[in-house]
């Protein structure tokens, strides 16, 4: 069997999303210590619907699949929804990701948290802390 999915492959060499949104209403960083891979998303938001969706990944293949799929999951959703949005789910949407790529998974999943918090915070909106653990040390997010 091949080590990555047809879906892989079509999101690493078609990335779709790709780019910035320059008046974004909320940006998340995030980054894995250990592989050294950023990856950044960019929110347009709209009466709680994410209405438009960037991201831009310095990483590895897997981060790249892993971004163009799942802001395409979340693009037109409600935030609510968007923030349900599990990496296992992105890694089930591209057909699977190697065990030892399931982290690059991860950082798709936490980007768009953090995107979205920073919405909160910006627009003073009240949210569950709970649903955005801050990062340990090594900038991984458990729990
Ligand atoms: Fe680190 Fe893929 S190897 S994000």
């Amino acid at each position: 069997m091949a080590l990555y999915s047809e879906k892989v492959m079509d999101h690493f060499r078609n990335p779709r999303n790709v780019g910035e949104i320059p008046d974004a209403d909320g940006i998340g960083e995030v980054g894995n210590a250990r592989c050294g891979d950023i990856m950044k998303i960019y929110l347009k938001i709209k009466d709680g619907v994410i209405e438009d969706v960037k991201f831009n990944t310095f990483g590895c293949g897997s981060a790249i699949a892993s971004s163009s799929m799942a802001t395409e999951m979340i693009k037109g959703k409600p935030l609510s929804q968007a923030l349900e949005l599990t990496n296992k789910a992105v890694a089930e949407a591209l057909d699977g990701l190697p065990a030892h790529k399931m982290h690059c998974s991860v950082l798709a999943e936490e980007a768009i948290r953090a995107a979205i918090k920073d919405y909160y915070d910006k627009n003073g909106i009240e949210y569950d802390k709970s649903l955005f653990p801050e990062p340990d040390e090594d900038g991984e997010i458990h729990g």
